[in-house]
């Protein structure tokens, strides 16, 4: 890679140059025109960004069981053109992630028809049921790298505690979806001003902070890793501060959507923002935004759920919850850049270094370091493109953005030194044959 401008937050290292590949590992960073063009992929990377592959700690490939809404083969290549190398998989499939036997054929689908890592994540309960625990031991040895029963919480604060006891026992964290679904039944949009205008039933910020509450809570008991998915309100970030001050070994992700959309984007019924947790206020906005700053949220996870045309294209009591984020998480996150709210190497470490330290992943993720997989991210923070779904590669067409002007496109997805991905806008240096 010729000529970028090379962020690599793991090492502190912000410098233009090359990057050189050999035999799928990074080999070596240079200055400019001091590579050695036989150990170097050859793409002209001037005016771009090189940085480590982005890691996804959350996204929905719907396999096995939901092919209509996504496949691995769909899912990945919509993360290989959002500039994700690495995705980790949420359970809620049919059947769920629950045993050995659907995480081997989530490995085998990847393993075939996957165009960047896969990582499932298994469920904490048999179907998904909140009844009886899976078999943590045997998921884990068929190579999970955290349990989650994301779509909804563990009811039982009981059965919760011993899913923590048993995550511990394996080494592996839990990723959290916190919702007290007694306070949600029946909501479609947060609680608030904008729902009581919609006449729409609503989902209080109590709901998710109360199970936030709850989990950090048995998490310290249990001295368990826990970490929590999707954090969308600012209540949720200030339990989440304190656990951490007092030494609970919790951890934190926000959406690119929570961080830079808020409940007036339900407005006109508007099925493209009705995602789960909801929307929230301006205020919890800014809120997850400092956190994301000042480190009590880890990461930049993207939740990418989608859902058919049918599912999405209904009223908005009936409409899946869910947004088909994994093409647009870069373009979005970049806004926050360009309007000096957010630094680009902080950024860059949320999506990079930052979530491949919280999972226990197989290989050395969200590096740019010598003898590292060579997961490499192009972008052009510059680029600008109007958001067209019909253009994603994800099955998944509904997103909020849809329509509007974004800065900032992912140009190139290397994985193991192989291009994966390769955008109009980016070159391969001729070598004279
Ligand atoms: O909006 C969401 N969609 N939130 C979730 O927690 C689940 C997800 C899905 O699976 O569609």
């Amino acid at each position: 890679m010729v000529g970028g401008r090379i962020i690599d937050p793991s090492r502190g290292i912000d410098l233009v140059g090359d990057l050189l590949v050999q035999d799928g590992r990074v080999a070596d960073m240079v200055e400019r025109g001091r590579a050695n063009r036989a150990v170097d992929t050859g793409l002209l990377a001037t005016g771009m960004v090189v940085c480590p592959g982005f890691v996804d700690l959350h996204c929905h490939l719907r396999e096995p069981g939901f092919e209509d809404k996504e496949t691995v083969s769909s899912g990945t290549r919509a993360g290989a053109r959002g500039g994700f190398t690495s995705v980790c998989c949420m359970p809620n499939t049919n059947p769920a992630i629950h045993s050995a036997a659907v995480v081997r054929y989530v490995f085998e689908k990847a393993r075939s028809e996957g165009e960047v890592r896969v990582f499932p994540v298994g469920s904490i309960t048999v179907d998904q049921r909140g009844e009886r625990l899976v078999e943590m031991e045997e998921l884990a040895a068929a190579g999970v790298v955290a349990f989650s029963e994301d779509g909804w919480s563990v009811a039982d604060p009981q059965l919760m505690r011993c899913a923590l006891e048993c995550s511990r026992a394996v080494n592996l964290p839990i990723v959290d979806h916190c919702e007290d679904r007694a306070l949600t039944a029946g909501g479609v949009a947060n609680e608030g001003r904008v729902a009581a205008r919609l006449g729409l039933k609503g989902m209080p910020a109590r709901a998710e902070e109360s199970i936030v509450a709850r989990d950090v809570g048995l998490a310290g008991l249990a001295g368990a890793r826990l970490h929590i998915a999707h954090v969308s309100t600012a209540g949720s970030v200030e339990i989440i501060r304190r656990a951490k001050e007092s030494g609970i070994s919790v951890s934190a992700e926000v959406t690119p959507h929570h961080l830079t959309l808020t409940e007036e984007r339900v407005d006109g019924y508007d099925t493209s923002a009705k995602v789960n947790p909801p929307l929230r206020t301006r205020k919890d906005a800014e809120a997850l935004l400092q956190a994301v700053k000042d480190g009590v949220v880890d990461a930049i996870a993207t939740d990418h759920a989608p859902h058919t045309l049918q599912d999405k294209q209904c009223g908005f009591n009936l409409a899946a919850f869910g947004i088909s984020g994994l093409e647009t998480a870069l373009g979005v996150l970049l806004g926050l850049v360009h309007q000096g709210q957010l630094d680009l190497t902080t950024l860059i470490s949320k999506l990079t270094s930052e979530p491949a330290r919280l999972m226990p992943f197989p290989h050395r993720l969200g590096t740019l370091e010598v003898g590292a997989l060579a997961d490499v991210t192009i972008f052009d923070p510059g680029l600008e493109w109007v958001v067209d779904p019909a253009l994603f590669a994800s099955k998944g067409k509904s997103n909020p953005w849809t329509g509007c002007l974004l800065k900032g496109k992912v140009v190139a997805t290397i994985v193991g030194g192989e291009i994966i991905y390769k955008g109009d806008t980016v070159r391969i240096e001729d070598r004279g044959g």
